[in-house]
């Protein structure tokens, strides 16, 4: 390995992880414990030693290294397309007060990121669940397409959050899949609103799709009906630093919301962020790649863990992401009860299940975005109190 993705000290430098809760391994909140890759270092050091720290514009090659980017992926974007926000969730605020009205409904995929809830909620609009269908041989999820139409095609329904790849069940969302979503949104003029922030992390020979990539199988309108919000902070553990951008081809939900992010003051970006976010888009590829390789090899480091030494836990298939979903239901344990054991036996932080949506309740979710030597400590921890718990 070129990087160091080993030491680290998190304890006593406000980070949320560590610092917030006194716990000793904490498995939470969607940060990795790895340092930064060298060329977004240099890109901050540089900034830092001009001095001078006032307002600052979107440059020109912040929206060339987004554009550059979602070429992999076969999105092409370009600059009138693409608006800044200081974050994703920031971005889908603006998007909901823009778009939908006081008691319009929501539709999310429970379980599911657990601050699309709050954002709908504290919005005053409705939140409205289309479960996804748990299949506990094959441990792997799938979407109820019937209940999806059904919840969609009611006229108080406005707006759908998609999450691609998914949090926390770490599922890319195929091509069919995606175009069944876009062709109901469409149909039932429900706007779609894709977030896609860990598009990057996924497991050795799997790629995500931008869902408004597909102009072969959805038409301009359909592509039209989205907004999609794209950011490097979770792939360069950069979070910190509040970049992103909302994508869509669709002129009047561009200027709508081009209005909206001003008026929340979500679209002005901070002393580091666009250089940050530059190096990371422009320099950092190959840390990326050698990042996606701990981030499997952690996977594959819990897997066998579960399999041989606690195997009242399934890791419930993932292709993407750092955040693992366990299914505890064997252990006839609430999630919130079953994280607070943890915490308090072992000192081991994972999410409780119910976080994400009822039907969590039987599951946890893991951040396994650590140094090797770290996670084998936290497995051990999780199986001492898993044990202790049954015995
Ligand atoms: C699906 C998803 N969207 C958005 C965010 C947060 O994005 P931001 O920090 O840019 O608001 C997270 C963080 O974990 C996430 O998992």
């Amino acid at each position: 390995m070129k990087y160091d993705f080993k030491t680290i000290n998190r304890n006593n430098t406000n980070s949320l992880k560590w610092d917030l809760f006194s716990d000793k391994f904490p498995m939470w909140v969607a940060d990795m414990d790895f340092k930064v890759a060298p060329p977004i270092f240099d890109a901050i050091l540089n900034r830092i030693n001009h001095k001078v720290y006032g307002y600052f514009i979107i440059s020109d090659d912040l929206y060339d290294a987004y554009i550059n980017w979602w070429k992999f992926y076969g999105l092409n974007m370009s600059k009138d397309e693409l608006l800044f926000s200081i974050g994703v969730m920031p971005a889908i605020t603006s998007i909901i007060r823009e778009f939908t009205s006081f008691g319009d409904e929501i539709l999310i995929q429970t379980p599911v990121y657990h601050v699309f809830f709050n954002v709908i909620l504290n919005n005053n609009r409705k939140v409205i669940e289309n479960p996804l269908v748990y299949d506990k041989d094959t441990l792997s999820y799938s979407i109820d397409f019937d209940d999806l139409e059904e919840k969609l095609s009611n006229p108080n329904t406005k707006m759908m959050l998609l999450c691609n790849p998914h949090n926390p069940i770490g599922k890319i969302w195929s091509r069919k899949d995606l175009v069944k979503i876009g062709q109901l949104c469409w149909k039932y003029n429900v706007i779609l609103v894709s977030d896609e922030i860990h598009c990057d992390l996924t497991n050795p020979g799997k790629q995500y799709i931008p869902f408004a990539s597909l102009d072969d199988e959805l038409t301009g309108e359909e592509i039209e009906n989205s907004l999609t919000c794209i950011s490097p902070s979770k792939t360069f553990n950069i979070a910190g630093f509040q970049n992103s951008m909302v994508f869509t081809k669709n002129k009047e939900f561009y200027s709508r919301l081009e209005g909206r992010l001003m008026t929340d003051f979500f679209s002005g970006p901070n002393v580091l962020s666009v250089d940050v976010a530059i190096a990371a888009y422009n320099n950092c590829k190959d840390w990326l790649h050698e990042l996606k390789q701990v981030l499997f090899e952690n996977k594959k480091i819990v897997n066998d863990f579960l399999i041989n030494e606690v195997p009242d836990v399934k890791l419930v298939q993932s292709d993407a992401t750092y955040l693992l979903w366990l299914d505890c239901s064997s252990l006839n344990m609430d999630s919130n009860s079953l994280s607070e054991f943890l915490r308090k036996e072992k000192g081991v932080f994972l999410s409780p299940g119910i976080q994400f949506g009822r039907n969590g309740d039987n599951f946890l979710r893991m951040n396994i975005a650590c140094p090797k030597e770290l996670l084998n400590k936290e497995l051990l921890a999780f199986k001492e109190g898993i044990n202790l718990l049954k015995n």
